[in-house]
């Protein structure tokens, strides 16, 4: 079977169409717009391309971005001070912390002290506690966007065995709980799982989130099945994911591309979260 590329970049760009102009009707009734507030500390390369790219977005739906830029060696004490006025600031409705952290700062403690309605990273415990009761409340943006795409490219989830490579707080544990609450049967599986290659072949879906290039062979994908592959993995030759794509994408009914695939998603649900966060702020 030749796979079909479920374009992360043309559904992420009907989503921000989407989001910019709900934004657009906002500034029109003279409200203000949507503020994003992003928080990078240090030098991280791909984190500082990561941030540009969410505040391109911000631009480009309308969403104000307000970057603040920290040096690597700020202490947790400064950071937490940040987040605190940037908490209490009625004028900021969402805030995102660019992970990783550098240095000795503790991503838990930080990320505790984000106000869980401006969560927009939905990484706050009260918002994971939320999701696991599959009550409202802000969603991780990365899993967000898989089940989106899915969702938009018309695959039928309920009753799906779904194989999930990688037990993150930011892509496989939430995203495993999102697609059980969709009726998937899920599996998570991580670097101490035994027989492996048999686990992915029973999959109807694979999600591939381990950050290893080309990790997932065509022999361990069944024919037709999905192949969702969050990895961005920076090698000698350029860009790759966690799939071997060029193999994969025979045996697999739909796959996602890297770049141009998960990636783009992640933003655009990163803008719905900041417009939902503005909207549960003032209404
Ligand atoms: N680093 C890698 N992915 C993410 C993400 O989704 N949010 C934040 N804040 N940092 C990240």
């Amino acid at each position: 079977m030749a796979g079909e590329l479920i374009s992360g970049k043309a559904i992420s760009k009907a989503i921000r169409g989407e989001v910019k102009e709900e934004v657009a009707k906002i500034v029109a009734s003279g409200k203000r717009a949507p503020v994003l507030a992003v928080v990078l500390a240090g030098k991280d390369p791909a984190s500082e391309i990561y941030v540009n790219n969410k505040k391109k977005a911000c631009h480009k739906t309308g969403i104000t971005s307000i970057e603040h830029i920290l040096d690597e060696k700020i202490s947790e004490k400064e950071l937490i001070t940040l987040i605190d006025k940037l908490n209490n600031d009625p004028d900021i409705d969402g805030i995102l912390v660019q992970l990783p952290l550098p240095g000795k700062l503790h991503e838990h403690v930080v990320l505790e002290k984000i106000s869980p309605t401006k969560d927009v990273d939905g990484f706050h415990p009260v918002n994971v506690g939320r999701l696991v009761a599959n009550t409202p409340g802000l969603r991780p943006c990365t899993p967000a966007g898989i089940v989106e795409m899915l969702k938009r490219t018309g695959i039928e989830l309920s009753g799906k065995k779904v194989i999930i490579l990688g037990r993150s707080n930011i892509v496989g544990k939430p995203v495993a709980t999102m697609l059980l609450h969709e009726s998937c049967t899920v599996t998570i599986c991580h670097s101490r799982t035994r027989g492996l290659k048999e686990i992915c072949r029973r999959g109807d879906i694979i999600v591939a989130a381990i950050g290893k290039p080309k990790f997932v062979t065509k022999d361990m994908v069944k024919d037709g099945a999905v192949v969702i592959d969050v990895g961005i993995n920076r090698t000698d030759n350029g860009l790759c994911g966690d799939a071997d794509f060029e193999n994969v994408k025979d045996v697999a009914s739909y796959i996602t591309p890297v770049p141009g695939g998960v990636g783009p998603m992640t933003i655009a649900m990163l803008m719905v979260n900041t417009l939902t966060a503005y909207k549960s702020a003032t209404t």
